[in-house]
């Protein structure tokens, strides 16, 4: 495990303290988050069941005895937790590395307490240096890279990955996101964007950053 490793598996710890038995809870994407998934087995047996952001999670929860529950039924769930790619201090976030944006903001909408996990190279004064991920619904791929270019970021296709909603992701470079609210919004508008990478509206509630441990001599 190298150190980047060890400060997510210690946001990860930290988490379960959030961890209430006997409810649902919704769980994110990501390496972060499985770090979580691992620590959740131990309490595997108190959950009833989470809501899932991607079948990559899905399938983790399973193999730790923990049931997948549809948000329809579950309706609003008292904790997300999640990682996330980039994270500034007022907590808005960019998310989607991975794929699973749409699903993950869906989750984090219904949910009273977003937990957010990050290492802390994670953590930036401006969003931006990571390339910001935007689902976009197939036939509209190029039209939605070029609107974006007239507003100054450049598109890039991430070619051959195709969305649990089977869609597909412009990942945005060159964007220095001062205003994260506004952007979002006016990225919301361009017709064929799916979700926007940007949880700037619907920021976390809590973020927890994994540091290195205290060394006792
Ligand atoms: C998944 O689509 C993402 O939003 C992840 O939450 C994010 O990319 C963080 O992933 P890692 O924990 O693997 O860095």
């Amino acid at each position: 495990m190298d150190s980047t490793d060890i400060l997510k598996q210690n946001a990860a710890k930290k988490a379960i303290e959030w961890v209430r038995p006997d409810e649902i809870i919704g769980i994110g994407t990501g390496s972060t988050v499985n770090y979580f998934i691992q620590e959740l087995a131990a309490l595997a047996h108190d959950i009833p069941g989470a809501v899932s952001s991607s079948e990559a999670t899905s399938e983790k929860l399973r193999e730790i005895g923990i049931p997948i529950v549809s948000l329809n039924y579950a309706g609003e769930i008292s904790l997300y937790v999640d990682g996330a790619d980039e994270v500034n201090t007022f907590k808005h976030l960019i998310k989607g590395g991975g794929g699973a944006l749409t699903r993950e903001k869906i989750i984090a909408e219904a949910a009273n307490t977003f937990v957010c996990i990050v290492d802390r190279q994670k953590v930036v004064d401006v969003l931006g240096k990571f390339p910001l991920p935007i689902e976009v619904i197939p036939m509209a791929r190029s039209l939605v890279a070029r609107k974006i270019q007239q507003m100054g970021g450049k598109p890039v296709w991430r070619e051959n990955f195709i969305t649990d909603n089977g869609n597909e992701i412009l990942d945005i470079h060159h964007l220095q996101i001062a205003e994260p609210q506004a952007l979002e919004t006016a990225l919301n508008e361009i017709p064929g964007v799916v979700t926007v990478g940007l949880f700037a509206h619907r920021k976390a509630d809590v973020v927890i950053v994994g540091d290195e441990p205290v060394r006792v001599q």
